[in-house]
């Protein structure tokens, strides 16, 4: 059943139910349309009320059926059917009313909701534009400005804010139908309110309209869906609103169909599979109240601010009180930079701040679930910190390292219980960054690694399991990248010219000016370590420039010069006459071929750590890229890419 009928005192309750979301998939709007003539013809019926089962209202259109044709009735006919209804409609609303969702409850005459929901059209994160009313008539509802954030900023509106705006009529408790038929009986003694679609519209003031252009352009990083948004309520305010609807549905059409608005879809799916593993289902996490973090630097004082952003306790444990000072000073520092930027209010920043427990010495972390390790990348530093652990916690905590590159059984040789033990590999700033790839050895045991993704869940992250081999699935990608980046320069292709056909693409740097951010010693010394073990490593660009003291910004040149004070690359003469011996002579490669050797490359590798089974699906691969190195989410990822390209080839053949 995917819509119920229920009728009380002249009502008539419909129910969307269609499980998870309630999503207005086709069988759900056959329905509704049936139901509205229906309703129109039954003198019992005085009013209907239109609400969702369960927790939420409406979680949008159906998302899995826009690979295919709209299959009839379309929504905005159907919410143009229940606008024209005989008799008023109401939208009843607790939980999200998002997208579709927003956009039905428009058509209704009245919209009343408990103090939960919260009412948004994310359509433009799925790389389309609301596609049945919404930006026609949100404005009309609550004004342009309010409009502009909803429609092409993503902005979600809570419940009060709604009230305020003109969204809701009026806030109730539960329960929610009782609370709606109460609410008709009463309307009903009133003239009914004009239907949103005819009321009008103020005019626009052309100035803010133009900011708010530049401002969603500038923040939509060339994707195509947030200007277009705005481009087509603008439409409908200068045109009428019936060529302002068949304008938003034109562009919803093309819109759905573009390769943008694919690699969209594929990641929201992606991202909720990975929250699921099918391996993991049935095994029951373990209960995480407590988590210790050993060392805060820049890693430990990231990965202390998430768990408490997810309201966990935290123990943060270094190896002397300066560091200890340093570190808790760092911790307060992420969380007052939250307040200034208007995320937390003072008394919510020091909350948080205030359940972190600083220590030096193991013995505060006996009582903790989950400790996470994040010294020195130093297998010496961290065996002895495991042997502490080993010895101090309890014997059913899991213990974790955040390592970038050793080889987790190597850390994890000696703890008495391996099973316990597995790698939670954070991106720098874990508190911002959605990735976590999750590294068991051999000896984790099944509830350890659910556990893993438990947390991931709890923290906001995107989990992915790699499997172990030098950089897991994300750096041993980054290194193929820069190595293939590394190869063009040689060939004479310039490293402005390299990043900004990367940056073309929608990555926000490119390689060279993401190595001069982040420092170009870092591998330099792994290279380094590598040929003092006597490892043949050739020498590369980059090691010419660190020996040339070159190592990026901190020392105010790498690949590029710059100037005190300011992170704008300038190019260099002195970094091209030290690559001079390196490098052939100059040439120049279109943008398109250079980001399509750069993409290849990632791809390959991919491919190679799909084989070793180092990641499980290519889907894994795109999250990481996406989600801890920076990849234009509106590309899907290099896995999709690459696949896209190859059907772009057989289509040719
Ligand atoms: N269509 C189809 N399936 C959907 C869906 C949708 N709109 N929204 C969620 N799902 C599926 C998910 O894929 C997931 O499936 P799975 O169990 O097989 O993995 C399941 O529903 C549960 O989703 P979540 O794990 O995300 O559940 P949460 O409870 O965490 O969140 C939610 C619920 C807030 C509704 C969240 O799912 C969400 O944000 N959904 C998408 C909202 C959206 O973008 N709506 C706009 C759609 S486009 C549109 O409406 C076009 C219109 O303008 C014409
Ligand atoms: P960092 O040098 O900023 O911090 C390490 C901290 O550990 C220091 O504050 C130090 O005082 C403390 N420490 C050292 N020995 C200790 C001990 N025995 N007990 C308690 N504290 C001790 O290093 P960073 O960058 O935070 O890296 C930590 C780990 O995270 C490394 O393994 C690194 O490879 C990994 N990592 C780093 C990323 C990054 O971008 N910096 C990204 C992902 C992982």
């Amino acid at each position: 059943m995917t819509v119920k009928l229920e009728r009380r005192n002249g009502i008539a309750v419909v129910t969307i139910d269609n499980p998870p979301v309630n999503a207005l998939g086709r069988a759900v709007r056959e329905k509704l349309w049936a139901l509205a003539g229906e309703l129109d013809e039954d003198p019992s019926v005085r009013a209907v009320v239109l609400t969702g089962a369960g927790k939420l209202f409406v979680g949008g259109a159906d998302i899995t059926e826009f690979d295919r044709p709209v299959e009839p009735p379309g929504l905005p006919e159907l919410i143009a059917r229940i606008e024209a209804a005989a008799k008023p409609w109401v939208g009843a609303i607790r939980g999200v009313a998002l997208g579709g969702g927003l956009e039905i409850t428009l058509g209704c005459c009245f919209r009343i909701a408990t103090a939960d929901a919260r009412f948004a059209l994310p359509e433009t994160t799925l790389g389309i534009i609301p596609g049945a009313g919404g930006t026609q008539r949100l404005p009309r509802l609550i004004g342009i400005d309010h409009a502009i954030g909803v429609v092409a900023e993503n902005l979600t509106l809570d419940a009060a804010h709604a009230v305020e705006l003109g969204l809701v009529d009026r806030l109730v408790d539960e329960p929610l139908v009782d609370a709606a038929e109460a609410f008709v009986l009463e309307a009903l003694e009133r003239p009914l309110p004009e239907p949103v679609s005819r009321r009008p519209v103020a005019a626009v003031d052309p100035a803010r309209l133009q900011e708010a252009e530049a401002r969603i352009r500038r923040a939509a990083r060339g994707a195509a869906a947030p200007p277009l948004a705005l481009a087509a309520l603008r439409f409908g305010l200068e045109h009428g609103f019936a060529s302002g609807m068949a304008n938003e549905r034109a562009v919803f059409l093309k819109l759905r169909a573009s390769p943008e608005a694919a690699a969209l879809r594929y990641l929201f799916f992606a991202e909720r599979a990975a929250l699921r593993p099918a391996d993991m289902r049935g095994i029951t996490p373990f209960a995480i109240g407590r988590v210790g973090v050993v060392g805060g630097g820049t890693m430990g004082v990231g990965i202390a601010a998430a768990l408490r952003n997810a309201n966990l306790p935290v123990v943060l444990v270094e190896r002397d009180e300066t560091s200890l000072a340093r570190g808790m000073a760092a911790l307060a520092a992420v969380f007052q930079a939250a307040r200034k930027k208007g995320g937390l209010s003072e008394a919510e920043a020091e909350r948080r701040i205030g359940a972190v427990t600083g220590a030096v010495g193991y013995a505060a972390l006996a009582e903790c679930d989950l400790v996470i390790e994040a010294v020195f990348e130093d297998l010496s530093v961290k065996r002895a910190v495991f042997a502490e652990l080993g010895r101090i916690c309890r014997r059913d905590a899991v213990l974790a390292t955040n390592t970038s590159y050793i080889d987790p059984r190597l850390i994890a040789a000696g703890l008495p219980e391996p099973g316990r033990f597995i790698g939670l590999h954070f991106f720098s700033p874990a508190q911002v960054m959605k990735l976590l790839e999750i590294v068991p050895t051999p000896a984790t045991r099944p509830e350890v690694l659910a556990t893993a993704f438990d947390l991931a869940r709890r923290l906001a992250k995107i989990p992915v399991r790699s499997g172990i081999c030098d950089g897991f699935i994300g750096n041993r990608i980054l290194r193929r990248y820069r190595t293939e980046a590394e190869v063009l320069l040689r060939d004479g292709v310039s490293a402005a010219a390299i990043d900004a056909a990367m940056r073309g693409f929608g990555f926000a740097m490119g390689p060279f000016e993401m190595q001069d951010m982040a420092g170009l010693d870092i591998s330099f010394l792994y290279r380094e370590a590598a040929r003092s073990r006597g490892e043949t490593v050739p020498e590369t660009p980059g090691d010419l420039l660190v020996r040339a003291g070159r190592k990026g910004q901190k020392t105010g040149g790498g690949w590029y010069d710059y100037a005190p004070g300011d992170r704008t690359p300038q190019p260099s003469a002195e970094a091209a006459r030290i690559l001079a011996p390196m490098q052939a002579p100059p040439q120049t490669l279109a943008p398109e071929a250079i980001v399509e050797r750069l993409l290849a490359a990632m791809a390959a590798e991919g491919q190679a750590i799909l084989a070793e089974g180092i990641a499980a699906i290519p889907t894994d691969i795109d999250l990481v890229e996406v989600h801890g190195y920076g990849f234009p989410r509106r590309r899907g990822g290099p896995m999709f890419q690459a696949s896209r390209a190859a059907n772009r080839t057989q289509d040719g053949n």
